[in-house]
Order: C-alpha cells, then sequence, then structure tokens
C-alpha cells in the first residue's frame, strides 16, 4: 500500500526538463491559513521538487532548507551538493500576512535586496509540508512552476507520505504531480569536496527585470 502510494506520487521523471512552463498568467492559488510560522521553523530535506534553475534543474541532490524563525521574521540557509560542491545561500525571511502560509525570502548581494516568494499549502509541522510557487514572466506571457514536497526526515514514509498523497490529488488541477523529480539524501548524494556560498542573484532575476513573483 505505502509503496504504491509512493508510485503514484513520484511518477519516474525521465525527461530532461529543467523548467516547468505553462502558457498566460499564474494560476490563482491560496496558501494554507491557519499556518503557524513558529511551529514551521527548523530543519527541512527536500523529498521532491518540480525542477528549476535555482536547483540547477534535476541536478541538486541532498537539499536542505533551514529556517531560525522568531514571530513573524527570520534568517534562512539553503543547501544543496551539485556535481561534488556543496552550495548554501543564506536570506531573511518574513512571514507576508499574520496567520497565512506566504513566505518572503530576502537575498542581499553588494548592497541590493530581491524578494522572492513561497507558499506553504499544507503542513502538520512534524512530517511534512508542501510548498508552491508561481512566477509570471510577463515579456513572453509564461508563468514558471514551482513546487517542492518538504520531510523533517530524510524520507517521507507512512501517514506523512499518505497525507501529501491525498492533498496532492485533491489539488491536482494546481500541482501536477508528474512534474516533480525526487532528490536524494543518501551519503553518496550529500558527498562532497568543497562548499561554496551562493554570493550572486540567479541569472533569471537579472535576464528578466519584469519577472513578476
Ligand atoms: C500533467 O502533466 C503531464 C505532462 O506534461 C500532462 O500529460 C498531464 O495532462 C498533466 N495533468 C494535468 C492534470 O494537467
Amino acid at each position: 500500500m505505502i509503496r504504491l502510494t509512493l508510485l503514484v506520487i513520484f511518477v519516474a521523471s525521465a525527461s530532461a526538463v529543467s523548467v516547468i512552463f505553462e502558457d498566460g498568467p499564474c494560476p490563482q492559488f491560496r496558501p494554507m491559513s491557519d499556518f503557524d510560522f513558529n511551529s514551521y521553523g527548523g530543519t527541512w530535506y527536500e523529498i521532491a521538487k518540480f525542477p528549476n534553475p535555482s536547483e540547477e534543474g534535476d541536478k541538486a541532490k541532498c537539499t536542505l532548507i533551514e529556517y531560525f524563525v522568531k514571530d513573524f521574521r527570520g534568517k534562512m540557509k539553503f543547501t544543496h551538493v551539485v556535481d561534488g560542491v556543496r552550495k548554501y545561500i543564506e536570506g531573511d525571511l518574513t512571514q507576508v500576512y499574520p496567520g497565512y502560509g506566504k513566505i518572503m525570502y530576502t537575498y542581499t548581494f553588494g548592497g541590493k535586496s530581491k524578494n522572492t516568494y513561497l507558499y506553504v499549502m499544507d503542513t502538520d509541522y512534524k512530517n511534512y509540508a508542501v510548498a508552491f510557487s508561481c512566477r509570471y514572466f510577463k515579456d513572453n506571457d509564461k508563468h514558471q512552476l514551482l513546487s517542492w514536497i518538504l520531510s523533517r526526515n530524510k524520507v517521507l514514509e507512512g501517514n506523512a507520505l499518505a497525507a501529501v498523497d491525498k492533498f496532492l490529488s485533491a489539488n491536482s488541477k494546481l500541482i501536477n504531480r508528474s512534474y516533480y523529480v525526487q532528490n536524494e539524501h543518501t551519503d553518496e548524494a550529500c558527498k562532497a569536496r568543497t562548499t561554496e556560498e551562493i554570493t550572486e542573484f540567479f541569472k533569471m532575476y537579472q535576464t528578466n527585470p519584469n519577472l513578476v513573483d
């Protein structure tokens, strides 16, 4: 039963797609309400993601998100391993509206800041979370879809996996699970020769001034 569910969530994505684009503006959606930002703090392991440029398509493995939350603000650290190099980026966190799972990340490099937004769609705080985001590229009238399945553990299984499956089934119009690629947290996937800090904005922001998060 559990095995079957796993297969259903992670339809093996062997494609080389590195970004999920669809035509037109972003779909309408709202983050979780009754969201408790303090309880959401701590470490999350990325179990699966929609491939995206910030994570080098589907190449990044061993991806960790750490939140240090106090009231409506905090710090975040995002770490992953690409081709044997552990890379991390640090930023500031703000809960945009009290009680809602809309989180703003702020990255500051060379005195310039950029904000990006992440929407927590479902979580039980202790085991799993499903996050979503969408970016509208005005110039070519397309939107990029982003989603992540997160876990407090290196694997997602049992009731937590069943809860994620249930959420995705109920929201299949918004979050197409066939786009997910699975992450890995094995010793092999996490092995790194060196560690580097990411200290510049992703190219996407430099080449798309009209990007709307
Ligand atoms: C999900 O994406 C796949 C691959 O692009 C597509 O074939 C399928 O129709 C999509 N499903 C929904 C519900 O949009």
